[in-house]
């Protein structure tokens, strides 16, 4: 890659709760040459933040890249979501793992089946990595928080002059008129509705890639053979993670038994190349906080566009390009890598 190529390469921070989808999604940033992966920031969600941490180092690890892209240990637990009584997760639907005939069948398994990490993450705190890389930061940075996003929010918090410091925040959240983990909301939004709120609402340009766009570009048994035959550990996987996906799905009366979507690497795709979000629509957004029926709803304005007065920073994403998307993955996790 030519010096000024180099130079041009967007700046990014993954922000990640790893996590099946999230492993892709790493894999698919660290292995794109458009992306310059600053560090990768882990949160609580899929899974604790302890495993969601050694899981992003084993995926590191597996592409070689383990000392070359920081890793930060983050939030383990939402900013106040807790503490509001009548958050009683009545509607909620844990649909991580189930056991059939003494087997777990999950979509996020505790620990990745890769190699244990073989080194830790830094010493310092996420939300300090955060704060301490936007501010010193020559160019704007991109954020791509694909988990609960509390660690963005609470660093927010704590040092506010950042906003003016990303580029934009790319989210994988939320989801208009759907929702996975309630009938209203999609998970990552509904796990920390006032961090996602703190972010929307500080004025950072964002993009929202929810449920809506990942499930009109979901992949396939035969997608996943497509990628196993490109013979990459990378690849490799995807391929199993993907199938992984399907089947617990399938066992747990959920999806479709042939296919799923890769939520978070489809967020990170947005990044590498916006086309591959064929409707987007720019609103006025907010997130339900109340803790009822509709609580961590991300909430859309459809009725105004408010192109003309500038006020809405929010783009959201309702549909994308399957094909673009697989050839990005299967491009990019098919080479650049020692093939097995
Ligand atoms: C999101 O929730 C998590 O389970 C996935 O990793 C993804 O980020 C989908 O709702
Ligand atoms: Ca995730």
């Amino acid at each position: 890659m030519g010096a000024q190529a180099l130079q041009q390469r967007k700046k990014v921070i993954l922000d990640v709760d790893t996590g099946s989808d999230d492993a892709i999604a790493i894999m698919l940033a660290a292995l794109s040459p458009e992306l310059d992966v600053l560090g990768i920031t882990v949160t609580w969600g899929n899974r604790p933040v302890g495993n969601c941490v050694e899981n992003t180092l084993r995926v590191l690890g597996l592409l070689g890249k383990e000392n070359e892209i920081p890793v930060y240990k983050g939030c383990p637990q939402p900013m106040v979501r807790y503490l509001t009584k009548q958050r009683n997760g009545a509607l909620e639907k844990d649909g991580i793992s189930v056991w059939k005939d003494g087997k777990e069948f999950s979509i996020h398994p505790a620990y990745l089946d890769l190699p244990p990490a073989k080194i830790k993450a830094r010493a310092s705190h996420a939300c300090s990595y955060l704060v301490e890389t936007l501010l010193r930061a020559e160019d704007k940075i991109t954020i791509i928080p694909v988990g609960p996003p509390t660690n963005l929010a609470m660093a927010i918090r704590m040092e506010p002059s950042i906003i003016t410091r990303m580029e934009e925040v790319v989210f994988m959240g939320g989801a208009v008129g759907m929702g996975n983990i309630t009938p209203c909301a999609e998970a990552n939004f509904y796990h920390d509705p006032e961090a996602a709120k703190i972010i929307i609402d500080s004025g950072v340009p964002c993009r929202i890639i929810g449920l809506n766009a990942t499930h009109s570009a979901e992949l396939d048994l035969e997608d996943a053979a497509s990628l196993r035959a490109l013979k990459t550990p990378a690849a490799r996987l995807a391929a199993s993670l993907l199938e992984m996906r399907i089947e617990a799905l399938g066992v747990m009366g959920d999806g479709n038994g042939h296919s799923d979507a890769v939520h978070d690497a489809l967020a990170v795709a947005s990044v590498i190349m916006p086309e591959v979000i064929t409707d987007m629509r720019r609103s006025r957004c907010d997130i339900d906080v109340n803790g009822g029926a509709a609580d961590g709803q991300l909430i859309v304005d459809t009725r105004i566009r408010h192109e003309k007065d500038g006020l809405p920073n929010i783009q959201v994403a309702y549909k994308a390009d399957k094909e673009m998307f697989f050839g990005l993955l299967c491009d990019r996790l098919g080479c650049c890598h020692t093939k097995i």
